[in-house]
């Protein structure tokens, strides 16, 4: 299993300090959300905050795209560092052509379901693409309730990658903690996204820890 501390629920004015904190305590990835205000009601950071934070880890950088026109902000993301670019179904009209365009930039592509958002939408892009990203909660916030039929859509997911011997890597996002992190694991997931569990519910060392040995 792999571990993406997600920076929303860091402490900004000292980023630097709690990236160095979850990689030294053994994050896998640095989930990295980019939110518009448009494609879901909050705002976040843009490519320069990707460019601020590349130096400053080794960590592989997960960038999770929750912006309307994902295509126009392909480039910048991918000159700015990051390694992965998750890109929302809902949010393009040409979903094979946003993940061919992100490959061609040179970093790995990843497409992304809302809760909401049937597989059958992505079905089409799942040979090529190098990671699926489920939604496990509706985007926008941290620190949001776990929607635990997400599991099943996992569970449909995973089997459909073993029948086909596809091999992109099934990742899972919001409300992830000690508890919560059973189900999905079981049903398949690889990447576990944890923002506030991580930050803000205790020491992050000994949080990751919880996240590792849940059962
Ligand atoms: C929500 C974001 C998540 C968020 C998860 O839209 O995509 O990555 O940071 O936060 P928690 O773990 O607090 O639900
Ligand atoms: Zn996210």
């Amino acid at each position: 299993m792999k571990i993406a501390p997600s920076i929303l629920s860091a402490d900004f004015a000292h980023l630097a300090r709690d990236i160095e904190t979850v990689q030294a305590a053994g994050a896998d990835l640095l989930h990295v959300d980019v939110m518009d205000g448009h494609f879901v009601p909050n705002l976040t950071f843009g490519p320069s905050m990707v460019a601020a934070i590349r130096p400053v880890t080794s960590l592989p950088l997960d960038v999770h795209l929750m912006v309307s026109d994902p295509e126009a902000w392909l480039p910048a993301f991918a000159k700015a560092g990051a390694d992965k670019l998750l890109i929302h179904a809902e949010a393009t009209q040409n979903l094979y052509h946003a993940v061919q365009l992100a490959q061609s930039l040179g970093v790995q592509a990843g497409v992304v379901v809302n809760p909401g958002t049937s597989l059958t939408v992505i079905e089409e892009v799942l040979p090529i693409v190098d990671q699926v990203l489920v939604m496990t909660v509706n985007p926008g916030f941290g620190g949001q309730a776990f929607l635990p039929a997400m599991a099943d859509k996992v569970a449909r997911l995973a089997a459909m990658r073993q029948a086909h011997d596809w091999h992109f890597a099934i990742e899972v996002d919001g409300g992830i903690n000690d508890q919560t992190i059973s189900s999905v694991k079981a049903a398949g997931a690889d990447i576990f996204v944890a923002g506030s569990f991580v930050f803000t519910q205790g020491e992050p060392e000994a949080q990751m820890t919880k996240l590792r040995q849940a059962k």
